[in-house]
């Protein structure tokens, strides 16, 4: 084993294409893009990453990941300067899942001056839950992806379900610009004990750690329980309080559009935001997925 990743770490360092200009990267992947599936990400990389990278590589014959803390998406200046970067090891994991390449693009080349803006109707994900609590978020979540998008020109873009509003924004997008983009949503990977792998994750002390896991709990005994969910929703509150969570929202709604839910029936989600120890923690659960 040990002489195996002796011979092939050095040799996949070498494959693992960097770049970081609009210009070099569109020119390299042009002839490529109907075998490219693109993954965006903004680093600090786990499990959940690396699971959209395999299915990336079994789905298409070059895996570009982006990695750019995207500053147009943060509103609060604090969540922004706190966010994890860890470029060194992401290479390092990236290299090993077998990445073709990895795009670490300059702010000012990104965002040139000159660049025109997005006009995208969002509605009605423009005024629900992510977008009530962090106004502006999924404009410069748009704004980064139909500039990665235009450069790269992917066959194929993936993104994690536990994002879930992301993902419908992420439709809308493609829906209106890049039609001939597969897109494909993939399911949150979770830890052992539950807890949907994130990169915020990192900031949970020890204690608030054990703690993490009874959101997706409480997440999956609302969902076995639907019909009482408006009495079950202030136990699941009150139940989280213990445990020093704190909800933001935590609502069934209707897919694709997030208006509240009343009966069992048609695709259907479970969201949850709240603070653990100071972290912003956001979950889902899917029903008739
Ligand atoms: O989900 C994320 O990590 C980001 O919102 C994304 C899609 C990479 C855009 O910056």
């Amino acid at each position: 084993m040990r002489r195996k990743s002796f011979i092939c770490r050095p040799l996949a360092l070498v494959l693992l294409k960097i770049f970081h200009y609009s210009g070099s990267i569109a020119q390299h992947f042009a002839h490529l893009h109907a075998s490219t599936g693109f993954v965006p990400t903004m680093g600090a990389l786990h499990q959940g990453h690396l699971d959209l990278v395999t299915r990336a590589r079994a789905e298409n014959t070059h895996v570009l990941v982006s990695i750019f803390v995207n500053p147009a998406q943060f509103n609060n200046p604090e969540d922004l300067k706190k966010y994890p970067r860890t470029l060194l090891a992401d290479l390092e994991k990236l290299r090993d899942a077998g990445a073709y390449a990895v795009y670490l693009p300059l702010p000012a080349d990104l965002y040139p001056s000159t660049l025109a803006q997005v006009s995208l109707n969002l509605h009605p994900l423009d005024s629900a839950f992510e977008s009530r609590f962090r106004p502006g978020h999924f404009e410069g979540v748009v704004k980064v992806l139909h500039r990665f998008f235009s450069v790269v020109q992917p066959a194929h873009a993936y993104f994690g379900l536990k994002d879930l509003q992301q993902c419908l924004v992420v439709e809308k997008l493609v829906d209106a610009f890049f039609p001939q983009i597969n897109l494909h949503l993939c399911p949150t990977t979770r830890e052992p004990d539950g807890l949907a792998m994130s990169s915020r994750n990192m900031r949970l002390g020890p204690e608030a750690r054990s703690h993490a896991p009874e959101i997706y709990r409480q997440l999956q005994w609302l969902c076995r329980n639907l019909p009482l969910f408006g009495t079950n929703r202030e136990i699941t509150v009150q139940a989280l309080a213990t445990h020093g969570i704190e909800t933001e929202y935590l609502d069934w709604v209707n897919l694709p559009d997030l208006n509240p839910a009343e009966t069992p029936g048609g695709r259907q989600a479970i969201l949850f935001a709240g603070y653990l120890q100071g972290v912003r923690l956001i979950d889902n659960v899917l029903i008739n997925p």
